[in-house]
């Protein structure tokens, strides 16, 4: 959003741009789908169903699981906050954990000779690190919601 405009009122009770409501949301969103049985009722006949609209989508998860689990469905999710679209829950079982776990596992053998040459950290830290991070990102508590911001500036002359 320009710097030059002011956010819109909203008479939302809840502070739509507060992060931990969105992780809230990304948690309750599974949960519900969970104890629902799924994505839609059983009764509704699928084949009918050609464009679906979620308003007030939050995080996005039902959104993008919907889009996961029928293609051949066209859904759009939009939400009044300006951070729920932009991010990603990579928590355990979500399409997004495998790569994020990826990333992070090379990023932290990349990483390593710079924290060495730099004397932020042992080796054998480093190794133990290395270790315990594959543990912890696939245990079944692992919960991540990555967010992300893109900002535009110009370069100062
Ligand atoms: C209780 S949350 C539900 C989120 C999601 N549908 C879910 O089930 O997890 C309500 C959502 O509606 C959004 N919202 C509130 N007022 C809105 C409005 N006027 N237009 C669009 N979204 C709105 C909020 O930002 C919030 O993400």
């Amino acid at each position: 959003m320009p710097s030059d405009q002011q956010p819109e009122e909203t008479t939302y009770f809840i502070d739509a741009e507060n992060v931990a409501e969105m992780a809230r949301l990304a948690h309750q969103d599974r949960l519900l789908t969970k104890e629902m049985g799924g994505l839609f009722p059983p009764q509704l006949d699928l084949s009918t169903i050609h464009n679906v609209l979620d308003i007030g989508c939050g995080p996005g998860g039902w959104v993008l699981d919907v889009a996961q689990a029928h293609p051949i469905i066209s859904v759009t999710g939009i939400d009044i906050s300006h951070i729920m679209a932009h991010v990603l829950d990579c928590s355990v079982g979500m399409e997004a954990h495998t790569s994020q776990y990826q990333n992070t596992m090379t990023f932290l053998k990349l990483i390593q000779p710079f924290l060495l040459k730099m004397n932020m950290a042992k080796k054998e830290e480093l190794d133990a690190l290395y270790k315990q991070v594959p543990i912890e990102m696939n245990s079944d508590e692992y919960c991540s919601l990555w967010y992300y911001l893109s900002v535009w500036s110009e370069k100062p002359i």
